[in-house]
């Protein structure tokens, strides 16, 4: 069954989405080169609770952390632990709080100093994409006008591997509800899309082949082929003409910027001195 969402319960999952944006704001300034996963993984669990939230992964069929962080050629699920993050490094950050009721879900692709162009160019083509499958999450569109829409600019426009082992869903009561929304398909597909549902539409996009596999942890699913991959993740409601996301990339971004600027002026200074 698909959720409804009375427009007061809109706002309480804003609010755990916007947590979340948090959470993730926080991360964008916390990470550098030198840093263990695992660390980051704390500070924002220590972050969420302070602010009176719940992380939604950690004990989520047994997942043991607040985070997923998953570098590189890892997709999803990584375990957070004693990897130092290195210049050249992606990490995506996926997070989850509940608060009030209600869960909020949103991820994000950081670059880690100096990253190779065409893996930014995969950041940005999957960040995109996920704005234009918000694009479609309307009245009356169905879940594969989403699924289209993305499949479109990544894999048929920029030739990327889409993951479809795992795919976006409901959110609310619920970490997982209805509907699946997977990241490939055909507009006019699947499930019809009502005011106010409320969906994480979250591709997972790789630059190489779209095939993945599951490490031993029995979470960490990573790419066939060791190539890189990008996840951004919104938590949407569906409107009348568009998506409206609930949760926000605009304080990641200048939080992102900020912290890129200062490391880069550190290097300037450190430079300078030798
Ligand atoms: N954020 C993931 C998703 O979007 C869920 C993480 S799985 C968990 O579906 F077990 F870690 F919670
Ligand atoms: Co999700």
């Amino acid at each position: 069954m698909i959720h409804i969402r009375t427009h007061e319960e809109i706002e309480l999952i804003r609010k755990s989405a916007l947590m979340v944006t948090a959470t993730l704001t926080e991360v964008a300034k916390f990470l550098k080169p030198g840093i263990a996963t695992i660390s980051v993984d704390a500070m924002a669990e220590q972050f969420i609770r302070d602010n009176g939230g719940k992380p939604s992964f950690k004990g989520y069929n047994g997942y043991p952390y607040t985070l997923c962080i998953s570098v590189n050629e890892q997709i999803v699920h990584g375990f957070p632990g004693s990897y130092i993050l290195k210049d050249g490094d992606i990490v995506s950050v996926d997070c989850g709080v509940y608060m009030n009721g209600f869960h909020g879900d949103h991820a994000y692709t950081f670059a880690i100093g100096d990253v190779k162009v065409e893996v930014l160019q995969l950041l940005n083509v999957t960040k995109q994409s996920l704005l234009l499958g918000i694009e479609q999450a309307k009245a009356n569109n169905r879940v594969g006008d989403i699924s289209f829409a993305i499949e479109q600019y990544t894999a048929k426009q920029h030739g990327y591997g889409i993951v479809r082992e795992l795919v976006g869903h409901g959110v609310g009561m619920e970490l997982h509800e209805d509907p699946q929304v997977p990241n490939y398909g055909r507009r006019g597909d699947g499930k019809r899309l009502k005011e106010n549902m409320v969906i994480a539409i979250e591709p997972m996009i790789n630059l190489g082949t779209r095939d993945v596999k599951t490490l031993e942890d029995g979470w960490t699913v990573v790419t066939a082929d060791g190539k890189p991959s990008a996840h951004f993740e919104h938590t949407v409601v569906v409107r009348k003409d568009k998506g409206e996301a609930l949760s926000t990339f605009v304080p990641i971004e200048a939080a992102e910027r900020a912290n890129k600027e200062l490391n880069s002026s550190h290097y300037a200074i450190e430079t300078q001195m030798m």
